[in-house]
Parts: structure tokens; C-alpha cells; sequence
């Protein structure tokens, strides 16, 4: 895809389509008003016909208007005028990608109203206009045999109104979005991937690619070996009950001169299946648990983001990945493993794995002295509960930190939700044979995962992102949805001063 900004002369864009509002009362929105006289008045007459409802989510294609050099006019109802502002905006751009890509339009400018400045500059609107696009043009990487539908045909998207100095920020903002939306269909397609292919080898033939991509990416796959080397038995405890080797990944980007202030290091779990082990999960949707490791490919893709936008900012990326298998040599419930900090560990269920794989991944971070440590991981059922699919859980040891991780979200329409991590939780935790159980009882389930996770973290500014309710849809519309990839990339971009 290929992105610019448009600033005037909208009637005589060279482009295959213009796509313009009209509000719920049939009022032609913004630019619409100028290319209606260009037409001779015929939108306004196919709005007053009341052929297209001007509700949010309508669509109407016209095509062959005459006065103007786009061979279509796509109108998009966009509501009602008082309700129109950022969340309205997002909605209209998403629906009008989704009407695009169901054409033949290949080179399409989008001149819908733009929400007020301060909730949207120049700068978001381009990132917003790139991301959506992106992620509205995602095709599912599917093992399907038959005919193929056609790919969109949309290669061009010229955003506008753009004015003055705003063309450079709005430029600068596609250029983040349209990467945002790489990173996410990184994401989505590692996470929709089969298990039997997305394996934790697989994940780290990803890691190595994406090393030799970006020059500026070093990439280290430790084996099992290098991991017992560590001391990981969390980790090693989760893993042998598999088949397949587990792997520690280490992603290392350096955008900036080694800085006073330690890089930002993400961690992300890769479970790429969690059958529960020997304290097997129910058979019903158990698919659904190669989702496991979307941390892991949100860390991956973030990774990525920062290459690719060679953001001024040292980064790494911690992946812990393996199955969480039953068998023979299965770790069971009452075993106790000595995790990497040296912290005793009995492990009453072994479909807490998460925080197992975690908590030695959390330990390995200590040794970039890092400024920042965000763990994201699709950690617990508790945590769906508490927030469904809307927000992801976040927890942290750090406000300030969590504040920022809250505001990313929500510029990025990526939201998180913060529950609190205080001390009474991590209390729940106690083992009458270890330093800690890797279980509380049924309350609070989310808190007391992130509250394991807490005592890894001692003296990090530590933050922990449950994306078990977001990562990924279940039911007829199962897939990985891309988050949390840009709440990451708001706080990546941000933090490297946008
Ligand atoms: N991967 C699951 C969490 C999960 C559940 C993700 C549902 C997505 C949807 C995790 O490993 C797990 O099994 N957690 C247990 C923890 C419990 C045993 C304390 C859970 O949530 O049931
Ligand atoms: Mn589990
Ligand atoms: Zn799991």
C-alpha cells in the first residue's frame, strides 16, 4: 500500500474514487460540498432521495459523476453530527476501507471531515488513516486449497484534508501507520498460524529472520541447554513435557548510542499450545490455545515496528517459548522448581504455565538494567472475565508507568484497563513446601497471576499486559485480532519522541 496526503483541489485528484460524508440528516459533510458543485448538484440530490441513510456504517457507490477527474464517488454515512469525533472518525475510515476493498478501486482519496485537532492532529490522523487501512485489508493466512477470492485492489490511499505545515506531520504519521500496520499482520498471522507450524522452533526461525532483515537487530535463539545454563526451571519445568524443544529468544535493537537510562525491554509468553498439561484443559475450543503465544509475537512485531521505523531507541525483546504438553516426563502438580532469580516454586497446576515461563524470562531482563520492563501475555481465563474482549489487563508495580501503557492505548483505540497489584495478592500465593505457589485461589485470578509475576519483578519498573481477551476472536469469527501491537507501538513511538 501506498500512502499521501491530499491538501486541494479534490475534484481533480487523479484517483479512481473520492470517498465523502454525509451525516444522518443528509447534510454533505466538508468536501463533499465543494465536489457536489463540481457535479452539478447530483450528490446532494441522492442524499435528498435519501438512497444512502447517512447512518454510521452505510456505504453508497456512485460511479461515472461527471465535473470531476475520479471515475467514483464512494459516500459514507457517518452519523450524526453531534456524535461525530475521534471514536465516529475511526468508524467511518474503517467502514470506508471495508467498501474499497470490495472494489476494483485501486487509487482511492479519503475526504471525510476530520475531527477537531485536539482530539486528532496531523499527525494521528495520517498514523489512524494508514493503521485502519491496514488492518482492514488483512487477509487471513489460511491453509485453504480452493480458488482464492481476489486480493483488494486498493494500492493508494491519499488522505485529506491536509494543510500548511500539517502535511509533514501527516505524512510522518502514515509512514507509522502503514508500519503499525505490518507489525500487526505480523502478529495476526503468527498468531493464526497452526500450531503444528507455529512451533517454538518456527518462532525462532522468525526471530532470526527478522535479525537478518534489520542489520540492526541482534538476534540470539538460545536452546535447551542454553536455558538449563541460565538456571530457567520454570521455564525447563513448563517445557518438558514436550516433544519440541523450547527456545529463549533475544531480540536486540539499537536505534540510539548505549544511553544513560537502559532500554525499554518487552517479554512476551510463547506458548505456541497450551493443552494445560497434566492438569489437561477441557476439549471444547482447546484450538484456541495456539493463541498462546501471542505475547510472543507481539514482541516479535514490535521489534520489528522499531526497525523498520529505525526509531531512535534501545530495545529488546525477551521471548520464552515452548508447549505446554501432558505426557510421561510432564511436570505434575506438587512439583517444585527453582526458577532463575533462585526463588522455590511449587507448582500446584500446571496450566499456570505462563507465569512460569515468565518469571525466568523477568530475570533474564535484570541484566540490561533496563528503564522499562513490560510483560504481555495471554496469561489468564480470570482476566477475560473481569474485562472481556474490550480492554487488556494491566498491572504494574510502576503508576507512572502504567499511565503512560493506559494513554498509548487509547490513542492507539488499543485500550487497557488497570487493576491494582498490591501486596494482600501476592500473600495468596503461599506454599506450606516453597517459596510461593504458582496458584491463588479462584478470586482475583488475573491480579494474582500479575502478583507471581510482581515478585520477579522486585526493583524493575515493571508493567504486565493480559491479553488473553483481546489477542484473538473465538467462535465463527476466530482469529488474531493484532493487538496489543498498537498500544506497543504508541508507547515505542512515543517514548522515542515522536
Ligand atoms: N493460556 C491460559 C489463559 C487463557 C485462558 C488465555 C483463556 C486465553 C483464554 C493460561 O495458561 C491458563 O491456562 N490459565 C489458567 C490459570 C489457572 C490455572 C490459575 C486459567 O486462566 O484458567
Ligand atoms: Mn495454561
Ligand atoms: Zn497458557
Amino acid at each position: 500500500m501506498q500512502f499521501d496526503v491530499w491538501t486541494k483541489g479534490l475534484s481533480t485528484l487523479d484517483v479512481d474514487a473520492l470517498v465523502l460524508g454525509v451525516f444522518e440528516d443528509g447534510e454533505l459533510a466538508g468536501e463533499a460540498g465543494s465536489v457536489n458543485t463540481a457535479v452539478g448538484g447530483r450528490l446532494k440530490s441522492v442524499a435528498a432521495r435519501g438512497d444512502i441513510a447517512g447512518e454510521a456504517g452505510n456505504t453508497l457507490l456512485l460511479t461515472d459523476m461527471p465535473g470531476i477527474k475520479a471515475t467514483r464517488v464512494l459516500l459514507v454515512g457517518l452519523g450524526t453530527k453531534k456524535n461525530f469525533g475521534r471514536k465516529a472518525w475511526r468508524k467511518t475510515v474503517t467502514t470506508a476501507t471495508a467498501a474499497l476493498a470490495q472494489t476494483r478501486i485501486a487509487r482511492a482519496a479519503l475526504a471525510l471531515p476530520r475531527p477537531a485537532a485536539k482530539e486528532l492532529d496531523d499527525y494521528e490522523f495520517g498514523r489512524a488513516v494508514a493503521a485502519i487501512a491496514g488492518h482492514g485489508l488483512y487477509r487471513t493466512n489460511d491453509m485453504k486449497t480452493g480458488k482464492k477470492p481476489k486480493p483488494p485492489a486498493l494500492q493508494t490511499l491519499v488522505a485529506g484534508p491536509v494543510q500548511g505545515t500539517g502535511v509533514a506531520a501527516a505524512r510522518r504519521g502514515l509512514i507509522h501507520g502503514a508500519a503499525i500496520g505490518l507489525a500487526t499482520t505480523l502478529q495476526r498471522d503468527l498468531g493464526n498460524l497452526a500450531p503444528n507450524i507455529c512451533t517454538p522452533t518456527y518462532l525462532g526461525e522468525q526471530a532470526r529472520a527478522i535479525g537478518k532483515r534489520y542489520p540492526a537487530v541482534k538476534v540470539q535463539v538460545l536452546d535447551e541447554a542454553a536455558i538449563a545454563k541460565e538456571k530457567m526451571g520454570c521455564f525447563l519445568a513448563v517445557a518438558q513435557g514436550s516433544d519440541q524443544p523450547p527456545h529463549f529468544l533475544v531480540l536486540e535493537y539499537r536505534g540510539t548510542k548505549a544511553g544513560k537510562s537502559g532500554p525499554v525491554v518487552l517479554v512476551g509468553k510463547g506458548i505456541t499450545f497450551d493443552t494445560g498439561g497434566i492438569s489437561l484443559k477441557d476439549a471444547g475450543g482447546m484450538d484456541e490455545m495456539k493463541y498462546d503465544m501471542s505475547g510472543a509475537a507481539a514482541v516479535l512485531s514490535s521489534v520489528t515496528l522499531a526497525a523498520e521505523l529505525k526509531l531512535p531507541l534501545h530495545l529488546v525483546g525477551l521471548v520464552a517459548t515452548c508447549e505446554n504438553m501432558p505426557s510421561g516426563g510432564a511436570v505434575k502438580p506438587g512439583d517444585i522448581v527453582t526458577s532463575a532469580s533462585g526463588q522455590t516454586v511449587e507448582i500446584l497446576n500446571t496450566d499456570a504455565e505462563g507465569r512460569l515461563v515468565l518469571c525466568d524470562a523477568l530475570h533474564y531482563a535484570r541484566r540490561f538494567k533496563p528503564a522499562a520492563v513490560i510483560d504481555i501475555a495471554t496469561l489468564t481465563g480470570a482476566c477475560v472475565v473481569a474485562l472481556g474482549a474490550h480492554h487488556s489487563g494491566l498491572m504494574s508495580n510502576d503508576d507512572a508507568l502504567a499511565r503512560e501503557l493506559v494513554a498509548s492505548g487509547v490513542r492507539a483505540d488499543d485500550r487497557a484497563w488497570q487493576l491494582p497489584v498490591t501486596e494482600e495478592y501476592g500473600e495468596q500465593l503461599k506454599s506450606n513446601f516453597a517459596d510461593m505457589a504458582n496458584i491463588a485461589g479462584r478470586e482475583g485470578g488475573a491480579i494474582t497471576a500479575a502478583a507471581f509475576l510482581a515478585k520477579f519483578a522486585q526493583g524493575l519498573k515493571w508493567a504486565h499486559l493480559d491479553v488473553a481477551g483481546t489477542a484473538y476472536k473465538g467462535g465463527k469469527d476466530k482469529g488474531s485480532t493484532g493487538r496489543p501491537v498498537p498500544l506497543l507501538a504508541d508507547f515505542l513511538i512515543n517514548r522515542a519522541g515522536r
